[in-house]
C-alpha cells in the first residue's frame, strides 16, 4: 500500500489593513481576518509596539469574538545602516534582510499545525513598499503555500482624502518614489524637460524635499503624518513657506511618540 506524504499546501493570507486606521478594512480583509488561525508580526522593537498594538486592534474589531486566532512575534533580524550605502550596497543590504526574514518565517511556520491559516497583516496596501509579498513568494519556494492577496487603503490614497484633493491634475501622471530618490529623480526629470506630474513620496525618513526647498520654493506640498490615525497631522502649501515647519513639526512628533510615519505630494506650481 503507498501513501502520499507530500504535505498539502499552507494556505497564507496577505491581507493589506490600511493605513492605521480600522474603518480602512474592507469587507474582503475583514473576511479574510476572520479565516486566519495564526497572524505572524515581525517584531521591530519597543518604539514600533505602538504599530503592533493598531494590528491587534483591528483584528479585536473585525473578527468575530467567538473565532480563535492569535499573534506570534516573530523577531526581525537587524538591518544595515541603509543612510551610509550606496544604491547597489542598498539592494544587496536588502536582499539579505529578506532572507533573514524568510528563514525566520519558514521556522515559525513549520512549527505550526498543518491545517493552521497562517495571515501576514500588511499596513496600507502590499503593492506599495512593502516587502510582504516578496518574502511570502521565497516562503513558497521553501514549503508548499496557496496565497491570497487581499488590497488595502494605501497611505497615499489617504493622505490625498485627508487634505480633499485629486493627487495629479486633468490627465496628469502620478509618480511614486521614496525619501532616497527624490531629489535625484525630480531634478533629472526637471533638466530633462519630463513631466512626472505629482510626486508622491513614502519612505522618507529626513524629509528630503527640504533639499529642495532652495530651488523650487513654488513647489506645492501636501504633507500628512499618522494619516487616518488618532495623531493625524496635516500640512500643506507652498514648499519654500512650510518647510521649515515641517522639518520642527516632524522632529517634535517624533520625539513625542517615537515613531513617525508621514507621506507627502509635491508638484510643480
Ligand atoms: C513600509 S512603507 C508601507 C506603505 C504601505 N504599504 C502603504 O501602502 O501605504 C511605510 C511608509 O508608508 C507611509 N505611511 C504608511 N502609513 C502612513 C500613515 N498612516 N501616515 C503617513 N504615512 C504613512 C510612510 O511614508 C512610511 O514611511
Amino acid at each position: 500500500m503507498s501513501s502520499d506524504t507530500t504535505p498539502s499546501p499552507r494556505r497564507i493570507e496577505v491581507i493589506g489593513i490600511g493605513a492605521g486606521s480600522p474603518e480602512h478594512v474592507t469587507g474582503e480583509a475583514a473576511a479574510a481576518l476572520a479565516a486566519v488561525d495564526v497572524f505572524l508580526v515581525a517584531d521591530k522593537g519597543a518604539a514600533k509596539d505602538e504599530l503592533v498594538e493598531v494590528r491587534r486592534a483591528i483584528c479585536e474589531r473585525w473578527i468575530p469574538a467567538e473565532r480563535e486566532y492569535r499573534f506570534v512575534t516573530v523577531p526581525d533580524p537587524k538591518r544595515g545602516p541603509d543612510a551610509d550605502r550606496d544604491t547597489a550596497q542598498y539592494e544587496k543590504g536588502v536582499r539579505d534582510w529578506h532572507a533573514a526574514r524568510t528563514d525566520a518565517y519558514v521556522a515559525v511556520i513549520e512549527a505550526l499545525p498543518p491545517d493552521a491559516v497562517v495571515g501576514f497583516l500588511v499596513w496600507g496596501d502590499p503593492a506599495f513598499y512593502d516587502s510582504t509579498i516578496r518574502i511570502v513568494d521565497a516562503i513558497g519556494e521553501r514549503i508548499p503555500t496557496t496565497v491570497h492577496v487581499v488590497p488595502g487603503i494605501s497611505a497615499f490614497q489617504s493622505l490625498a482624502a485627508a487634505h480633499g484633493i485629486v493627487l495629479h491634475r486633468i490627465g496628469e501622471p502620478i509618480h511614486i518614489t521614496t525619501g532616497r530618490r527624490l531629489v535625484d529623480q525630480w531634478r533629472t526629470a526637471g533638466a530633462a524637460g519630463i513631466d512626472l506630474g505629482t510626486v508622491v513620496v513614502m519612505l522618507d525618513g529626513h524629509l528630503a524635499c527640504q533639499d529642495l526647498a532652495a530651488s523650487d520654493p513654488d513647489a506645492l506640498i501636501w504633507w500628512g503624518a499618522y494619516v487616518g490615525m488618532p495623531q493625524q497631522q496635516l500640512r500643506s502649501g507652498r514648499l519654500g513657506d512650510v518647510i521649515g515647519e515641517l522639518i520642527a513639526l516632524r522632529a517634535e512628533l517624533k520625539a513625542r511618540h517615537g515613531w513617525v510615519m508621514d507621506v507627502y505630494a509635491l508638484r510643480r506650481p
